[in-house]
């Protein structure tokens, strides 16, 4: 066998899903959770930034992309479209091998080491970089929090450095908005041979990621207790904004409904698309759960149906409420409650919104922190990583490895281009699982499956199809995010030549 054949075979290895349950599956899980146990837990990992603080991006627009303006209803069921049909891939294979490290385990089992490495990496943009976002958008509601309290802290606490508040990208788009001076609103760094640099960071931020990181490290026991009461705050806060909103909707605000036509609309699809992710976290509890067969897909369809009609009357009563030049961007259902002068009822929704947004970052840094465990596991990056603390028996080195690279990542990332990119991460995952799907009924026809996608072939190749279009409308408009993503996956690339797959060869010798 020649060199190149021999590299060729070594990248399309495959792990047997054999090997990777018996990898995965140290401790025997008891089979508790019900159908409403996996709905709150879909919800806590769904509800959070993309309701409380991205529709407003996706309503209005961004810098690079045109807004659907009421139109966002139609966005928000083509999202969902897009979602259902790799919720019910995720389901099948979850429910067949149930395995830490998620879709980067199962493309091990069906693509090769290759492909394993790559939507491991790239389930990074959906995890870390999503939590960038997440993080941002703390920001924006804790704000709003404090605004309640104007009365009573004093004002530097209340209305503190915007340069504080902002990563240093948003910083830059603010002066232009508003004309004003850099040097005026940032402080600058001399660097020596005359270098100057502006400073700008998202304190609240990186206090919140901070602090989840050494909770995390303490080992904080998810409890589906602790995320129903979570998601029982959000979902009356977010109720309520819906019957409170629905007395000040004024019908003209829906005019024109579709201010950018088909264009608007479909980016619209992809931005709120934000607002869906994390239905993943559903299929993770396969192996603890009850009846798998008959309760995952169940919970799994009625998390996004249930999650479509919210948003849905949320999104009719926002862009009813606000005149379209108006929303706010960085938290508009509290926004709009203090549009309609009910300030109060406004820091409520903040508090709705800190306890979505905390535990969705909650979520996902430690879904950070189980992908890069099993790919530390596989040899992909440093063993050492994988180190157990001794006293609180948690992964503490990469728990900080994921805190630091939203930390560090966050300083130069907006809430847009993290959300965007973690969208292109969560798409192409997607159309990794949906095509996993097709090729395990091939290659395991007779591996038990305790639940099976319907209408199979065509439900996945409709995943696969929905999901690429929706990144290539993206694409189309040369958005930045796309351009990052694709540096990422060439980052990836580079990583994997330079690093991973001689690591593998050592350790398989
Ligand atoms: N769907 C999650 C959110 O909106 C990621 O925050």
């Amino acid at each position: 066998m020649n060199k190149l054949q021999q590299i060729f075979n070594n990248l399309l290895k495959c792990k047997s899903p054999e090997e990777a349950i018996e990898a995965g599956t140290q401790s025997e899980l008891k089979k508790t959770l019900s159908i409403f146990d996996l709905i709150v837990i879909g919800i806590a990992a769904v509800v959070g930034t993309g309701i409380f603080t991205i529709i407003g991006s996706a309503v209005v627009g961004t810098s690079d992309a045109p807004g659907a303006g009421s139109a966002i209803v139609v966005s928000m069921v083509l999202a969902a479209v897009a979602s259902v049909f790799s919720a019910l891939s995720y389901s099948e294979i979850a429910a067949m091998m149930p395995v830490a490290g998620s879709a980067y385990s199962y493309t091990y089992a069906t693509m090769g080491e290759l492909m394993a490495w790559m939507v491991g990496w790239v389930l990074m943009l959906e995890y870390a970089i999503g939590n960038i976002t997440v993080a941002s958008a703390w920001t924006g509601y804790f704000v709003q929090f404090l605004k309640g309290f104007e009365h009573v802290l004093p004002t530097w606490v209340v209305n503190f450095p915007l340069w504080l508040r902002n990563d240093y990208r948003t910083m830059y788009e603010l002066c232009n908005r508003y004309g004003w001076d850099v040097h005026d609103k940032m402080p600058f760094l001399q660097l020596p041979f005359g270098l100057e640099v502006p400073i700008a960071a998202n304190l609240p931020a990186i206090a919140i990621v901070l602090v989840l990181t050494l909770l995390l490290i303490k080992g904080i026991k998810e409890s589906t207790k602790v995320a129903s009461i979570m998601v029982g705050v959000n979902m009356t806060i977010i109720l309520s904004f819906v019957i409170v909103g629905a007395f000040y909707v004024r019908p003209e605000n829906w005019v024109p409904f579709a201010p950018n036509g088909l264009e608007g609309i479909f980016s619209g699809a992809f931005i709120i698309f934000f607002a869906y992710i994390g239905f993943d976290a559903i299929s993770t509890a396969a192996e603890e759960t009850k009846n798998p067969q008959r309760d995952l897909p169940i919970a799994i369809m009625g998390t996004l149906l249930l999650c479509t009609i919210l948003y849905v009357f949320v999104a009719l009563v926002l862009t009813g409420v606000v005149p379209l030049n108006a929303i706010d961007i960085q938290a508009p259902l509290a926004h709009a409650m203090r549009f309609v002068g009910i300030d109060w009822y406004a820091g409520l929704i903040s508090v709705g919104a800190l306890c979505a947004l905390t535990s969705v970052l909650l979520i996902y840094q430690l879904g950070t922190t189980r992908i890069l465990y099993a790919m530390s596991r596989d040899h992909f990056l440093p063993k050492s990583w994988n180190a157990i603390h001794k006293k609180f028996k948690t992964p503490h080195i990469m728990t900080w490895v994921s805190g630091l690279i939203v930390i560090l990542c966050g300083l130069f990332m907006d809430l847009n281009i993290s959300a965007e990119l973690c969208n292109f991460g969560t798409f192409t995952s997607f159309i990794v699982i949906c095509i996993a799907v097709l090729i395990l009924r091939k290659t395991e026809p007779l591996r038990e499956r305790p639940f099976k996608v319907p209408f199979c072939p065509l439900f996945p190749i409709l995943g696969v199809l929905t999901c690429l279009a929706l990144m290539y409308c993206k694409f189309s408009a040369k958005a930045t995010s796309a351009l990052y993503f694709v540096i990422w996956l060439l980052v990836g690339i580079l990583i994997y030549a330079l690093y991973s797959y001689k690591e593998i060869r050592r350790s398989e010798k």
